[in-house]
């Protein structure tokens, strides 16, 4: 496995990287007013208290686990998306089929959330697929924090392997920035973040969503 950084190249791009297993690191997916518009409507979600404390796990072993993960969720629902949401929307559906084309693996739609990291929040090293349930196939995250620093924290650190800590990369949480790779096999993990760190995350699944 290898980051592939890439600035203006097309989404065919990031699909030929995870045809190659690659873990694909796009930034400008999406533009900054994009940018700035999701991040506003977030924020106005979370001051509503519509986002609630991540849990680990399925089905009936799902629990809250403050030492593991620390950030909040909000569910997105493909039928009431907002006008600035199915833009993005949009996009992930071209990114989806460029997938499909090259790699066949038979992506059937995508679940995701809204996640906010509030200052002090991490998630810990973990890959995305359940052991027991298969069906995300495809993580990918967009960075949804214009104005981030170098200090602000919330680093993105992929792991080469799953058993060598020592070798890694981080990716810095940047605004319109995509990052695409294999949910099966990539080990990851945010680092700390000083600030309000926000994402939409989500996966392309081989079957229609449900939610955990
Ligand atoms: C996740 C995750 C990474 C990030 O939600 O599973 O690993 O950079 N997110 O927010
Ligand atoms: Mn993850």
């Amino acid at each position: 496995m290898r980051i592939v950084r890439h600035r203006d190249v097309s989404i065919d791009a990031i699909a030929a990287d995870i045809a190659d297993g690659n873990v694909s690191v796009k930034s400008d997916f999406i533009e900054e007013g994009l940018v700035r518009t999701l991040r506003n409507e977030a924020l106005a979600l979370w001051s509503d208290g519509e986002f609630d404390a991540a849990r680990v796990g399925i089905g009936d072993s799902k629990h809250l686990a403050p030492t593991v993960r620390r950030d909040w969720i909000h569910w997105l629902d493909d039928a009431s998306l907002t006008d600035t949401q199915l833009a993005v929307a949009a996009r992930l559906e071209t990114l989806r089929s460029a997938i499909n084309l090259h790699t066949f693996m038979g992506l059937f739609e995508w679940e995701g959330h809204l996640a906010l990291y509030p200052p002090g929040s991490f998630y810990k090293r973990h890959v995305d697929v359940f052991r027991n349930n298969r069906e995300r196939q495809v993580t990918f995250i967009l960075y949804l924090n214009p104005d981030w620093t170098e200090g602000d924290g919330g680093e993105l650190r992929v792991y080469e392997t799953g058993d060598d800590i020592s070798s890694y990369e981080d990716v810095e949480p940047r605004g319109g920035t995509l990052v695409t790779f294999l949910s099966e096999e990539v080990h990851h993990e945010v680092l700390t973040s000083q600030t309000d760190r926000l994402t939409w995350t989500g996966w392309y699944r081989t079957r229609p969503p449900h939610r955990y």
